[in-house]
């Protein structure tokens, strides 16, 4: 098993599927971890939403806390808040591995990156539907991924925006070959060997993976759809 934090090498077994818990049964949160380790995930998506960056509240740093005490899956955690400066810390010392911030609550992150990077997390930035992909591009060399949104963010369970596509290229086109591109929102199977196709290396799946009873089935066949997407473009 690879250090945490290093996405990198599990990237050479193929597309990843990470499962965003918004919509897992956190009455039973336990339960849930474990039936997603035994369907294979390596890495868990946390969002986190301050109702001011994005219009919905879900959970802070006791439940990343709570996540991590119960497993050794890489934590990614998704900022969608308008203060990340003050609170990305706080979700690393929470056990996060990788921090998501928005390039529209954060322009200039260079700053806090090193901060993050310096404790040994992965950083990364988001970039919802609207915002180009210039917005990230000097940023590129400071980050470990770039995350696209492919949906406005919020809430889970929204219909794709194949915009994301176009970005996923472009970003592909002009980062360095380590940077690792993840792909929000809208993830499912008519849609991930498109963004596989287009240069993600992550998929973060919701609804695509909750709304089912059975997750090993869901994750094995998302998986095989985006390494088959790949080989063929
Ligand atoms: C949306 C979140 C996503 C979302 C994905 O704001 O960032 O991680 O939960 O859910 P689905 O796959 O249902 O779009
Ligand atoms: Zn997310």
């Amino acid at each position: 098993m690879p250090a945490r934090k290093d996405l990198n090498a599990l990237r050479q077994s193929g597309p990843l599927i990470l499962p965003s818990l918004l919509l897992c049964d956190f009455g039973n949160l336990e339960r849930e971890v474990r039936r997603l380790e035994k369907a294979g995930v390596q890495a868990l998506h946390l969002d986190v939403m301050d109702g001011h960056f994005v219009p919905n509240l879900t959970y802070g740093m006791p439940l990343v806390e709570a996540v991590r005490r119960i497993t050794d899956l890489v934590i990614d955690v998704h900022l969608m808040i308008d203060d990340p400066v003050q609170y990305a810390p706080q979700f690393r010392a929470a056990g996060a591995d990788r921090i998501i911030v928005h390039v529209e609550a954060l322009p200039q992150p260079a700053r806090l990156f090193a901060e993050l990077s310096g404790s040994g997390a992965a950083v990364g930035l988001a970039i919802n539907p609207p915002t180009p992909v210039g917005a990230v591009a000097d940023f590129l060399e400071i980050c470990d991924h770039v995350l696209v949104m492919s949906v406005m963010p919020g809430f889970g369970g929204q219909a794709f925006e194949r915009i994301a596509l176009d970005k996923m290229r472009e970003l592909r086109q002009i980062a360095p070959e380590r940077l690792l591109i993840e792909c929000d929102g809208g993830v499912n199977e008519t849609t991930i060997g498109d963004c596989a196709a287009a240069g993600g290396d992550l998929f973060v799946v919701g609804s695509a993976i909750f709304r089912h009873r059975d997750y090993k089935p869901r994750v094995a066949h998302l998986t095989q759809l985006a390494a088959a997407a790949r080989t063929t473009c």
